[in-house]
């Protein structure tokens, strides 16, 4: 029978407290006699005694029932290290600090793996102004465009999107662009090092 929660949780939350056996049962108005059963797999709280006994022991239910605390760790904050999803479906866009589970129009996405730019997805990018200028030779038709043109530094991500009709183009701050990123709505994701532009 699996348990729903178990008592090596119990007591390494409860002595991570500092607290008794008899001070965990006062909060939960139970005998200490019932909390070492639980501790010894001898017997399991009631139902009802869940919450209580999470609050008790300052931890989520979530952790109570996994026998895991969980630990806040903060993603990376290089923005290098960033992760694109694209919804075949609706065209949807979500750009992520690391790996998640993206789930959309009743899919789940992988994320987008980059290639080098083709001949069919050159990207141009130029100096000017204090700007990178890019440009992508590509067809901008209803059916086949390109969706949007991004550049990453370490610390940001500049998205612009494009539409059809109108040209694959966009300007982007130049501070510690690292990457220049075009997806095709067909063809999928393409990038250029901004060390292959002539300064
Ligand atoms: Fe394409």
């Amino acid at each position: 029978m699996n348990r729903y929660v178990t008592g090596t949780m119990i007591r390494q939350m409860r002595e991570k407290k500092n607290m008794t056996q008899e001070e965990l049962a006062a909060k939960l108005y139970v005998s200490s006699k019932a909390v070492s059963k639980w501790e010894t797999g001898q017997g399991l709280p009631d139902i009802s005694l869940l919450e209580p006994l999470a609050k008790a022991l300052d931890i989520s239910m979530i952790e109570l029932f996994s026998g895991e605390t969980v630990m806040n760790r903060n993603r990376s904050s290089n923005m290098l290290r960033s992760v694109t999803y694209v919804c075949p479906v609706c065209g949807n866009s979500i750009f992520a600090l690391g790996q998640c589970v993206v789930s959309c129009c009743g899919i789940t996405l992988p994320p987008q793996q980059s290639e080098e730019t083709d001949d069919a997805h050159r990207i141009h990018a130029q100096i000017d102004d204090g700007e990178y200028y890019v440009t992508v030779d590509h067809p901008m038709e209803k059916d086949h465009f390109i969706t949007c043109l991004t550049a990453v530094s370490d610390h940001a991500c500049q998205i612009v999107k494009q539409f059809p009709e109108g040209p694959a183009e966009a300007r982007f701050c130049t501070a510690r662009v690292r990457w220049i990123y075009a997806f095709c709505n067909r063809h999928g994701l393409f990038r250029i090092s901004t060390k292959e532009v002539n300064k």
